[in-house]
């Protein structure tokens, strides 16, 4: 049901109706099985003493609802993702507390549903709200556990009209290109302006590029058309960090980082072939420039050229192979981690951290423990932890 018939077969108009009823029924039982479960857990953490400020119905979206095309909307940050053959998710949660995400990954893993966690526009890939499994979206945007710190920034030694001075969030709605003087809380609007179609890669830089590298590269540019580049400069403090302090790597020993971009608005497939074909060339012209063995990327940047797994038999090789290029050495600490707290995998997408083959780890029946459930909170406070980290290094 989630591949739709090729174009050329004639479809009877009674067999889409039948369709759609079993797949709203569908959804709407989902819906029921869901919301019975995230009542049942209820009761056992109010026997815990822990209450529910939200009902379950509160927090748990439909596709019927009014709510859940706003929210889906407001999740959409790349066009590309947003079409009407996009798969869809089942339900979207909203959880406002540790215990709503508690209930949520147990329910989705009764129910038998695949988990996205809802990520900022950064997810270039649309991996935190796209599966092709079926599949509902965690979306933390309630849970306001980020106090905003303003930090003034430092004397960096240029001319006072050089700079403006802000603070951090200030700076936050300059990039979002707000007109200046909007109040900080306009940040909390999450619907979009508008969305573009785009893709996006990155690069590490090591060795200095020369001038005339430099003149080859403007020339490639020009010749391309429409791509851009960001360069990001490194070193400084974050050259003394340790690499293995945290799972972002790259560290001392980086000049600079580049984003590669392409946006468009014009629809269709041929469009998105030519543009993504115009930044692959630039990003294959960089090759002699940038980090080797492997070439370097960058998480926050996510681009799904570098590798995928389908979360199969493979996973453990296929997620090695784009791992070491966002994590490095750091990628083998993770794979430890990941298999300790999820060795059933249960959160996944295209790029996630994989866990050890079987027969390196002995693989534990899924109980719905409490200790699980601890477990799980854990690992997901863990991937919002890594996510916080990459956007403050971006
Ligand atoms: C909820 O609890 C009832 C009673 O214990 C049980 O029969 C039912 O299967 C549970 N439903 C779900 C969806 O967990
Ligand atoms: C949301 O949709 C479900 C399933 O169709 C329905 O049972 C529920 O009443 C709806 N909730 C609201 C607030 O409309």
């Amino acid at each position: 049901m989630m591949t739709p018939p090729p174009p050329s077969t004639p479809v009877s108009p009674l067999l889409l109706l039948l369709l759609f009823v079993l797949v709203s029924s569908s959804s709407a039982s989902l819906y029921d099985t869901f919301l019975q479960c995230l009542l049942n857990h209820t009761q056992v953490l109010q026997q815990q003493q822990q209450q529910w400020q939200q009902e379950p119905s509160q927090i748990l979206h439909a596709p019927t609802n009014s709510s859940f095309p706003t929210l889906l909307g407001s999740l959409i940050r790349n066009r590309r993702f947003g079409t009407a053959s996009t798969p869809k998710p089942l339900l979207i949660l909203t959880p406002s507390q540790p215990s709503h995400v508690q209930s949520a990954v147990l329910c989705a893993r009764r129910t038998g549903t695949e988990v996205r966690i809802r990520s900022g526009g950064h997810d270039f890939e649309g991996t935190s709200y796209v599966s092709r499994a079926p599949f509902l979206i965690l979306d933390m945007f309630n849970f306001r556990l980020v106090s905003l710190v303003n930090e003034e920034f430092p004397e960096l030694g240029l001319k006072k009209e050089d700079c403006a001075e802000m603070s951090w969030i200030e700076s936050a709605l300059w990039w979002g290109d707000f007109d200046s003087g909007v109040a900080v809380k306009a940040l909390l609007d999450r619907m979009p302006k508008s969305v573009n179609f785009l893709k996006r890669k990155s690069d590490y830089v090591q060795q200095p590029m020369s001038r005339e590298e430099l003149e080859l590269l403007w020339d490639k540019m020009i010749e391309l058309g429409k791509v851009g580049f960001v360069f990001n400069p490194y070193g400084g403090k974050m050259g003394e960090i340790p690499m293995s302090d945290a799972p972002f790597p790259h560290r001392a020993g980086n000049l600079f980082k580049i984003q590669y971009s392409i946006s468009w608005s014009e629809d269709g497939i041929e469009a998105e072939q030519s543009y993504l074909a115009k930044i692959r060339e630039l990003y294959n012209f960089m090759t002699p420039y940038v980090s080797k063995k492997p070439r370097r990327a960058f998480l926050n940047y996510r681009d799904l050229d570098i590798g995928i797994t389908d979360n199969g038999e493979n996973s453990y090789k296929e997620g090695t192979v784009y791992g070491v290029k966002y994590f490095a050495e750091n990628f083998k600490r993770l794979v430890k981690v990941k298999t300790a707290v999820d060795p059933q995998n249960f959160f996944k997408n295209e790029q996630s951290i994989p866990v050890l083959p079987r027969s390196s780890s002995a693989m534990t029946q899924y109980s719905g423990s409490t200790e699980t459930t601890g477990k799980m909170t854990v690992l997901v406070i863990f991937f919002l932890f890594l996510k916080d980290l990459m956007t403050i290094f971006s």
